[in-house]
């Protein structure tokens, strides 16, 4: 586990608690190593990811993380930033494809800024390229002494094949339709894209597949998020569009992640280190707490385990409990702890059986 920085701690700490009454009530034992990354870890080590942080990672089953990323860091170079580390320790562990789930709660209909009727039965898999594209692309850097800069976007057919699978396999296991999302009217990066997309969707009869232009996709979230099944993209654009959607559904407070592809993975909550509300203890801990359940999925393959953490959140949603980012004006909230602590014990109370058979 790694905390990392500004609600990465709180929030990692109510992911513990419900870690451990999840052990408890399915008789298993978690074993947690605590690694230091991020702005944290440069403060202590001179590094935002020391060795010792690695290789506990390439040790580990998996690795739960909170967050990076500090306001102090901004003068610091940005291979030293606590961003530069969280990149290094996605492309050492190999995890190229991040599985964003994007489901809106019915107990949250009207925590979404949109009408419920838009928002209703929202149900996305986000597929985000993670190892590759402008990310990574080489040459980057300041160029005349900072007076211009370069990124690049690169992408090898072979990098799309491998996600453009992971898309198409997890359709299947859902409303078998996959929506790749790209700018192929501009970018070269995407034709390619785009290219060997339709190739792979050959492969998948079962599934359907279509492409949008980003900017228009970018639109017709707000407007039809029900529509999209599973959205399969590019590093940046992924990155920026999941942040859309987790504002659809919400709150970014909820939208857990699963980074796989490599031989263990990296699950971590899409939102940030939130320095403004850091140490406050009015955090959301659901997205790690979410982000806990798909490490135990995609991980054990302890499915029940999983299912039984998000029935809890579900539970503890339903029965009102509203982070600050959560409430309505005029709603009581709670704290970080408090949520925590309530979804540990509807985990060890099975709450989740009492529902089903309700
Ligand atoms: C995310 C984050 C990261 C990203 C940052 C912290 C580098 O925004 O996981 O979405 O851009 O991938
Ligand atoms: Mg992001």
């Amino acid at each position: 586990m790694l905390p990392g920085d500004g609600v990465g701690p709180e929030v990692s700490e109510a992911a513990l608690q419900v870690l451990r009454e999840t052990a408890a009530r399915f008789d298993h034992e978690f074993i947690v190593d605590l690694e230091d990354v991020g702005w944290s870890a440069f403060e202590k080590h001179g590094t935002p990811l020391p060795q010792d942080t690695l290789a506990a990672c390439q040790e580990a089953d998996a690795v739960l993380l909170g967050a990076v990323g500090d306001p102090r860091s901004e003068g610091v170079a940005i291979e030293l930033r606590p961003e530069a580390a969280l990149l290094t320790l996605r492309q050492e562990m190999g995890c190229f494809a991040n599985l964003r789930p994007v489901k809106l709660s019915p107990a949250l209909a009207s925590a979404s800024p949109l009408r419920p009727e838009i928002v209703e039965g929202t149900d996305i898999l986000i597929v985000r390229e993670l190892a590759g594209g402008l990310y990574y692309g080489e040459p980057r850097g300041p160029r005349e002494d900072g007076r211009a800069a370069v990124d690049t976007m690169t992408y090898h057919r072979d990098e799309v094949v491998r996600i453009a699978r992971v898309a198409f396999e997890a359709a299947r296991d859902r409303r078998k339709s996959v929506l790749s999302i790209d700018k192929a009217n501009v970018l070269y990066c995407s034709r390619l894209w785009r290219e060997v997309v339709d190739e792979i969707a050959e492969q998948y009869a079962d599934v359907t597949c279509d492409h949008m232009l980003v900017d228009r996709a970018a639109m017709e979230l707000v407007l039809n998020p029900s529509h999209f099944d599973v959205i399969l993209t590019a590093n940046l654009f992924g990155d920026v569009l999941s942040d859309e959607a987790a504002a659809v559904v919400g709150s970014i407070g909820l939208l857990a992640s699963a980074s796989v592809g490599g031989e263990r993975g990296i699950f971590e909550p899409i939102h940030g280190s939130a320095p403004d509300i850091a140490g406050a203890g009015v955090a959301n801990p659901l997205a790690m707490i979410l982000s806990a359940a798909m490490l135990l999925r995609h991980t054990y393959q302890l499915e029940d385990e999983a299912v039984a953490i998000e029935r809890a959140v579900e539970s503890v949603l339903t029965s009102g409990l509203r982070t600050a980012d959560l409430a309505r004006q005029g709603e009581a909230t709670v704290t970080t702890a408090q949520m925590g602590a309530a979804v540990a014990e509807a985990v060890s109370e099975g709450t989740e059986g009492a529902q089903r058979n309700a």
